[in-house]
C-alpha cells in the first residue's frame, strides 16, 4: 500500500496539485496517489468523515477551508496557530496535525531564484493583505527581514497583519498611493493581491514608475505567468519573480512534512511556466 494525499477546497477541480504531487510522488520514487477531495461548505463535514476513516496520510486545504479546519485537527504548529490558518495537515500516530507551508514556500522559491536578496537590512513592501500576503509577512519576519511595509486597499485589513510582527519588525501601514510616492525605497516588491489575474489582466495595484535601480518584482498571481506589473518592472529595469514558483514550494515544504523527503524541484518550476505560458 502505497501513501495516500489528496486536496480539499471548493473548487478545486482546475488545481494544478494533482499534476505537481504526482510528480513528486515520482521524484521520490514512493507509491502513492494524490486526490483531490472536492465538497462545497455543507458537504465539508461528510468530506472531513471520510478522510479520517480511509486514514489518508496527508492533505493539503485550500479556499475556503484555510480557517474552518482548525476545528477538525488535534494538534496546530504554532505559526500555524499565529496565522489562524493551514494548508498543509499531516497524519502522525493517528491525529491530524496542521501547518501552513505557504509563507515558507515563497521564502524558498525567492532564495532558488535570488539567493543573495532576502539579507536582514533590505527593505520590502508588501502589497495586499489577505491569507496569501499573512503567510508571506511571517515568513519574511522569521528570516530576520526588518523592515517590511503593507500597502492595501483597506487599511484596516493591513493593520491586522501588526499582530505577526517581532519587537524589531518595523512596518507601516500605507495606502497604494502612498506606496508609489516611497517606491524608490524598496528593494522588494511583493504583490499578493488578485489585481491582474485572468480574466482581469489589464489591471495592475501600483505604478512602478519611481522604482528602485535592481529592485525585483514579485508577484504571486500566476495565471497569467507574466500579469501587467511584472511587464512593467521588466520595462522598468527591475528584476521579476513569478508566482507560480511559490506553488511548488508550498507543495514541496508540504510534501516534506507527509513523507521526510526534502526534494529537488526547482526543475519542475520550469515545466509549470512552459504549462502556464
Ligand atoms: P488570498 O488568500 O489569495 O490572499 P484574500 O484573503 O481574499 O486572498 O485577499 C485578497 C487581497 O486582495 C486583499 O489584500 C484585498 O484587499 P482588501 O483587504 O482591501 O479587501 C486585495 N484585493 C482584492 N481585490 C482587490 C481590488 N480590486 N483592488 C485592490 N485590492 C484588492
Amino acid at each position: 500500500m502505497g501513501y495516500k494525499f489528496g486536496l480539499i477546497g471548493h473548487p478545486i477541480s482546475h488545481s494544478l496539485s494533482p499534476w505537481m504531487q504526482t510528480k513528486f510522488i515520482e521524484l521520490a520514487q514512493v507509491n502513492g496517489e494524490y486526490k483531490l477531495y472536492q465538497g462545497s461548505p455543507d458537504e465539508l463535514e461528510n468530506v472531513i468523515k471520510h478522510l479520517r476513516e480511509m486514514e489518508i496520510d496527508g492533505f493539503n486545504v485550500t479556499v475556503p477551508y484555510k480557517q474552518v479546519i482548525i476545528d477538525y485537527l488535534d494538534e496546530l504548529d504554532a505559526d500555524a496557530a499565529k496565522l489562524g490558518a493551514v494548508n498543509t495537515v499531516v497524519l502522525r500516530d493517528g491525529k491530524w496535525v496542521g501547518y501552513s507551508t505557504d509563507g515558507e514556500g515563497y521564502v524558498q522559491s525567492v532564495k532558488e531564484k535570488y539567493p543573495n536578496l532576502l539579507k536582514r537590512d533590505i527593505s520590502v513592501l508588501l502589497l495586499g493583505a489577505g491569507g496569501a500576503a499573512r503567510g508571506i509577512y511571517r515568513s519574511l519576519v522569521q528570516q530576520n527581514i526588518t523592515h517590511i511595509d503593507i500597502a492595501n486597499r483597506s487599511l484596516n485589513n493591513a493593520e491586522s497583519l501588526l499582530s505577526l510582527k517581532e519587537s524589531d519588525t518595523l512596518t507601516s501601514v500605507l495606502s497604494f498611493k502612498e506606496a508609489e510616492e516611497n517606491l524608490s525605497t524598496y528593494d522588494l516588491i511583493i504583490q499578493t493581491t488578485s489585481v491582474g489575474m485572468k480574466p482581469n489582466v489589464q489591471d495592475q495595484v501600483i505604478q512602478l514608475n519611481n522604482i528602485k535601480e535592481n529592485a525585483v518584482v514579485s508577484d504571486i498571481v500566476y495565471q497569467p505567468i507574466e500579469t501587467k506589473i511584472l511587464k512593467e518592472a521588466q520595462n522598468n529595469g527591475a528584476y521579476v519573480h513569478y508566482g507560480h514558483s511559490m506553488l511548488i514550494y508550498q507543495g514541496q515544504k508540504a510534501f516534506e512534512k507527509w513523507t521526510g523527503i526534502n526534494l529537488e524541484v526547482n526543475h519542475l518550476t520550469d515545466e509549470l511556466e512552459q504549462k502556464l505560458r
